[in-house]
């Protein structure tokens, strides 16, 4: 018999596969006073691949609302929330309604926070089904949108009262969505976990082979044990944003050309080869440590070269200026001080950040 811990609900309650299922359905059927009172929100891509897999696990969710959104990265705004209120709205849905969350990043950080403000809060379930949802996006509170072209810049803290992690979920994404959710992967290894690092980067086997389940909840353990320490992002927790300041701003950047849209993954793999080079200029990380990471996510993503327009190195620092770790008018970042530790709040002047661009 599987238990929904009210008492674990402030922290993650990480479900996986079938007993994820056999505590949702207990949740559903004990803490929810009605399933039509339950909205799945989906879009496109998961409405057709994943959601007949949720109904074949539990045939009571077919009674629920379904809220469709279109899919990917430019719907992540705050229009696309609106026209999710105005479907609860219409939908009737009051305090006690439950949005379960089945899809990748976009669609769990969308939801939870249409969650967040909907009549003041209620309540949230993700059931990510990409490999960065699994293994980031939908762990850790954090929901948002971005305004305009600044990532995330509007968002909550918000807890799902459960997430579920279910592998199957992986044999329906492309190849490239994969690797690029596997650079969060790489992440925590590089900031906390030397060993972690090393098992992934000689990795060569195949997503559906079971260990890749083992990374997979390895990764989350990583993760989840830095934001049990820091829910809110007031210290340790910055650590995860190692190679996101130049990521998110090379995402940002490179949103507006039509044929160079970076994956997120993509973009973090990005940032922390160029973030790799300034801890290894100003926060200790040993050159060939350095070398390592360039050499290994190199071979994996295909890391643009930036230099060549100094007009291009302007805008990506006027984005960086955004980022929401800096203080002060300091640009701040998570910097490596070996491989498996990270070191936050690393004030980088605008000269070095430039600099990395040309040396790489
Ligand atoms: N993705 C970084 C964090 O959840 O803190």
């Amino acid at each position: 018999m599987f238990f929904y811990d009210e008492k674990k609900k402030k922290k993650n309650n990480i479900f996986f596969n079938e007993e994820g299922y056999k505590i949702l359905e207990n949740y559903l059927l004990h803490k929810v006073d009605s399933i039509k009172n339950t909205f799945i929100l989906v879009d496109k891509n998961t409405y057709q691949h994943c959601l007949p897999l949720l109904f074949s696990y539990l045939k009571i969710l077919e009674i629920s609302n379904i809220i469709k959104i279109e899919s990917g990265e430019k719907e992540k705004n705050i229009y696309t929330c609106i026209k999710i209120w105005k479907n609860l709205e219409e939908l009737r849905a009051n305090r006690n309604s439950l949005i379960i969350n089945l899809g990748g990043g976009v669609i769990t950080d969308i939801g939870g926070f249409v969650a967040s403000v909907f009549k003041r809060g209620i309540r949230f379930i993700n059931i990510p089904t990409t490999l960065l949802g699994m293994v980031d996006a939908s762990v850790g509170s954090k929901t948002g949108v971005n305004l305009e072209k600044i990532k995330n810049e509007i968002g909550s803290f918000h807890f799902p009262e459960i997430l579920i992690i279910d592998h199957n979920f992986l044999s329906t994404l492309p190849d490239r969505e994969f690797i690029s959710g596997k650079s969060e992967m790489l992440k925590h290894g590089l900031i906390s976990d030397e060993n972690f690092w090393v098992d992934l980067k000689k990795d060569l086997s195949n997503k559906n082979d079971n260990k890749w389940k083992n990374f997979i909840h390895k990764s989350i353990l990583i993760k989840n044990k830095i934001v049990e320490k820091d829910p809110f992002e007031k210290g340790l927790r910055k650590i995860l944003n190692f190679g996101h300041t130049i990521g998110h701003a090379l995402e940002s950047y490179f949103m507006d050309f039509k044929n160079k849209k970076l994956l997120h993954g993509v973009a973090v793999a990005m940032g922390m080869v160029y973030e790799s080079w300034i801890s290894y200029k100003i926060n200790g990380l040993p050159m060939k440590h350095y070398e390592e990471i360039k050499f290994v996510l190199s071979n994996l993503y295909n890391i643009h070269k930036i230099s060549s327009l100094e007009l291009e190195v302007e805008k990506i620092l006027s984005i960086i200026e955004h980022d929401k770790k800096n203080d002060r008018n300091k640009i701040n970042f998570s910097l490596l001080r070996k491989i498996g530790i990270c070191s936050y709040n690393c004030h980088v002047p605008n000269l070095l950040i430039k600099d990395c661009f040309s040396n790489i």
